[in-house]
């Protein structure tokens, strides 16, 4: 039965890596998958993290299972990171430990085709490239809203609202909480708060990917979105990852949260759909961010290591355009500076996208889309005369 699968081409964005480690060249650079790198090149466990293991390492006293909802505590601990603790809906929010963001996004679009099968997810025109596989793979139609301006490099806010204002109740509007992967541009609080009337007067629902709460302007900054509509809003639901701003990539650890209808009943939901795939939740990272979530001195020190990437990264947005527009961009890269993150388009072509690989030894997606994370003091000129070069 096998014979008629046929191989497929690698994943967009994951299969850079590969294409990265394959390249022998000495001065190549990797600005392709989102994972934040330090001023040398490397991916280091976070300090806070590595002091939560040894506690952890010392006090666990079992491997039994977690349960499909997976750990009270962790899911306690990440809903008052999104809400902040004396949010009036904090009480009110389902929030279920899932494997990774990838496993929220999945399980709550299961929840929705359960819920009505007819629902539609809208994504913006552009989204992060596994949004759809996950959420279409649950069997939700995908439509789209205008979102991004490619030659302004800004939000095309009107268009966005024209195309929301036809959504129907019922459906769910994908937005992306902060640092909007791929392009870096942001919903402004006054735009929150248009989309949250439209929603309130038209009854669609927000569906809040949350994958970088800490990298665009602070851990509370970053949450406007979810805090107002979670306010001013009868359901919301939310994905929330800890791959970025723990640095637990590999552990596998999120929350999918749902406002709306009973606790009981949506926990009720999630835990059997999770039954269905996976059955429950890895542990171990998890459990590492409720010990630094709940412990007063171990938090302070995860959200100042939260700054400094964060700080490390807008630095590198303001150097890169420095040093082109030194080189001559006369300002064809500002919007660079301007956006926040990790991601940012270059707005280069895919031809030319190919010869920064071929010729440079510089990867990013086919989009133009870069990791800023990727950048840093050491590689910052070869990257900006090869990107000056190829245009
Ligand atoms: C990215 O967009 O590069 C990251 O979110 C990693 C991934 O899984 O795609």
């Amino acid at each position: 039965m096998f014979n008629n699968l046929s191989t497929l081409p690698p994943d967009p964005i994951l299969g850079l890596i590969a294409q990265f480690n394959n390249d022998l060249r000495d001065r190549k650079i990797d600005l392709g998958v989102g994972v934040y790198r330090d001023s040398k090149g490397e991916t280091p466990i976070l300090e806070s993290v590595k002091l939560a293991e040894k506690r952890i390492l010392e006090s666990e006293r079992s491997k039994a299972y977690v349960g499909p909802l997976g750990n009270a505590e962790f899911n306690r601990a990440m809903a008052v990171l999104a809400l902040g603790k004396h949010h009036p809906q904090l009480e009110s929010l389902a929030l279920v430990q899932t494997p990774g963001g990838c496993g929220a996004l999945r399980v709550a679009a299961e929840l929705i085709k359960r819920a009505d099968a007819n629902a539609c997810i809208w994504v913006s025109d552009p989204t992060w490239g596994n949004h759809v596989p996950l959420l279409a793979g649950a069997g939700v139609t995908i439509k789209t809203y205008p979102y991004y301006d490619f030659k302004n490099h800004s939000i095309c806010f009107d268009s966005m609202m024209d195309a929301l204002q036809q959504v129907p109740a019922g459906d769910l509007v994908l937005l992306h909480g902060c640092c909007h992967n791929p392009t870096g541009a942001d919903l402004s609080p006054a735009q929150w708060q248009a989309i949250t009337n439209l929603s309130a007067e038209n009854g669609f629902v927000p569906f809040i990917d949350s994958a970088y709460q800490g990298f665009g302007n602070g851990i509370a900054a970053d949450a406007y979105g979810i805090r107002l509509m979670c306010e001013q809003l009868p359901e919301v639901v939310l994905a929330l990852s800890c791959s970025k701003n723990f640095g637990l990539y590999r552990e596998r650890v999120g929350a999918v949260g749902v406002l709306g209808k009973g606790k009981a009943t949506v926990s009720s939901h999630i835990a059997s759909i999770v039954r269905g795939i996976y059955s429950m939740p890895p542990s171990h990272g998890a459990t590492v961010v409720s010990e630094i979530l709940t412990d007063e001195a171990l938090r302070r020190a995860w959200v100042s290591e939260v700054d400094q990437m964060r700080g490390r990264i807008d630095s590198m947005r303001k150097k890169l355009v420095e040093e082109v527009n030194a080189l001559g961009a006369a300002g064809r890269f500002d919007h660079i500076a301007q956006q926040q993150g990790m991601f940012s388009f270059l707005g280069i072509n895919k031809g030319q996208v190919a010869r920064m690989a071929e010729d440079h030894g510089i990867y990013m997606v086919d989009t133009s889309r870069i990791s800023l994370a990727g950048l840093n003091e050491s590689n910052m000129q070869t990257f900006c005369s090869a990107l000056m070069n190829v245009i």
